[in-house]
């Protein structure tokens, strides 16, 4: 079946421009100012911007944490992600049984999400302990199974000590392999948890005290240098929250550090630690890294406009708020951490990023498409609109105008942290491999018809 999507503004990671997109066989045949194709069904752009379907390299998907599970299998979250204008995701596993081998945790998400994965999906792996046999798993699943990243926390209970993580690096430099690590100083964190939490200072306002900015600089700082005496080996930073990080981040980038890459989230970027303020309403927000201040976020807009950042993803990590959350109703940290995100965030980087002039749309296009592609192993079959890549895009009429609400979202989640934000740039059709699976934000697709994606080597290790 041939489709031609006509007359639309056509962005990319360079230049925006009127033209055609011409479309056979789930691909992009070609890309013009004019084209024709008689026997094609003409899709009308006329007034919308023509947008590569977004890359969302940061969720979580069915995450076991703890007690706890994240809300969203693979089927609702999905959903949610195709009608926020995401068609491809990267989901990162969750921390397997003690001891337990690399595939275990391959094995396991293969179940959950094949056949419920609305949007093609890949994963990233997860390390939580190292030996020989766990470095010798990790060229084996990226050979077998186009895993070609893993990630390791330098917290919480599964995390890695420094000499591990470096013998993880050392190898991932060797087998050309992403690392991607969520950076925080776990004794500090740890230490003053406690004191709070001994005090009676048990309200979700010290969630952020008890996680100051300087832990994730301290760890960013670290890694970096972790990596840099791994031979630059290949490392990628999730979820970048604060301007003392970034100035790690810089210091790096100015000494040209090679081979590693930084990644925000649009909640670190669009709210605060105020959110934290309301007993009650602050446990949505609770999440790790978490919210900081409009410093922060004035820092990390600029860090994306001078593109000293390289992608912006979600972190989607759902927990009701009328139910697991409530944990947290007497203790904070005993609040499950995550929080939604995967369906807002195109809309809020267009309204907020592009139509506010913070960053250009070949901007957007970059952060939220085409660099975690390239990153992950996945350009130029996603993330950009070339002839022969995937025909994934968005259609964005930039003279509508909404309100977000959890009323119109697809999560299975209760509550969006963006509850009432006014948005300009309304989505209105979603197309994955030139089906159409979202219109005026109604879902149209099916079940499983994501399709797995074996990644290759990353750009970062090259
Ligand atoms: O609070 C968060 N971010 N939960 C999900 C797990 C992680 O740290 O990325
Ligand atoms: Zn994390
Ligand atoms: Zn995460």
């Amino acid at each position: 079946m041939k489709l031609l999507v006509k007359n639309g503004m056509i962005a990319t990671e360079s230049q925006v421009f009127q033209g055609d997109i011409l479309i056979e066989d789930e691909k992009i045949k070609s890309i013009g100012t004019v084209l024709e194709e008689p026997d094609a069904e003409v899709i009308d752009a006329t007034g919308r911007y023509v947008i590569p379907g977004g890359v969302d390299v940061h969720t979580h998907m069915d995450l076991q944490a703890g007690k706890y599970r994240a809300v969203d299998d693979f089927y609702d979250g999905t959903v949610a992600a195709a009608c926020g204008g995401t068609t491809t995701i990267v989901d990162h596993m969750a921390f397997g049984p003690k001891g337990c081998s690399l595939w275990h945790q391959v094995e396991e998400y293969h179940r959950l999400a094949d056949g419920k994965s609305v949007i093609d999906y890949g994963f990233h792996g997860v390390i939580q302990h190292v030996n020989a046999s766990i470095l010798g798993e990790m060229k084996e699943i990226a050979e077998n199974d186009g895993i070609t990243s893993f990630k390791v926390y330098t917290t919480y209970d599964d995390m890695l000590t420094d000499d591990e993580i470096f013998q993880v690096l050392k190898e991932a430099k060797k087998d050309g392999i992403v690392i991607a690590v969520h950076c925080e100083n776990d004794g500090v964190i740890n230490y003053l948890r406690k004191t709070y939490r001994e005090s009676g200072c048990t309200e979700p306002k010290y969630h952020p005290l008890s996680r100051p900015a300087r832990c994730e600089a301290e760890a960013v700082d670290r890694l970096l240098h972790l990596a840099a005496m791994a031979g630059d080996a290949p490392l990628y930073i999730v979820h970048l929250s604060s301007k003392e990080g970034l100035m790690e981040v810089m210091k790096a980038r100015a000494s040209h550090q090679k081979n590693f890459a930084v990644e925000t989230c649009t909640q670190y970027l669009t709210l605060t630690d105020e959110m934290y303020e309301d007993p009650k309403e602050g446990l949505k927000a609770i999440m790790s890294p978490p919210l900081r201040k409009k410093e922060d976020q004035d820092a990390l807009w600029q860090a994306l406009k001078d593109g000293v950042i390289d992608v912006v993803a979600t972190d989607h990590c759902p927990f009701h708020f009328g139910k697991e959350k409530q944990a947290g109703a007497q203790d904070f940290t005993a609040c499950p951490n995550g929080a939604p995100g995967v369906e807002e965030r195109m809309r809020i980087l267009f309204s907020e990023g592009v139509m506010k002039g913070r960053i250009t749309l070949p901007q957007l296009v970059q952060y939220l498409c085409m660099n975690p592609s390239r990153m992950y192993g996945l350009y130029p079959q996603k993330g950009t609109l070339l002839p022969g890549s995937d025909a994934d895009l968005i259609l964005l009429n930039p003279e509508k105008e909404r309100i977000l609400t959890h009323a119109d979202m697809h999560s299975a989640v209760d509550y969006t942290c963006y509850e009432g934000m006014a948005v300009k740039g309304e989505i209105e059709l979603v197309m994955q491999r030139g089906h159409v699976i979202v219109k005026e934000n109604q879902f149209l697709g099916k079940k499983g018809d994501g399709k797995y994606l074996k990644r290759h080597k990353s750009v970062l290790a090259e």
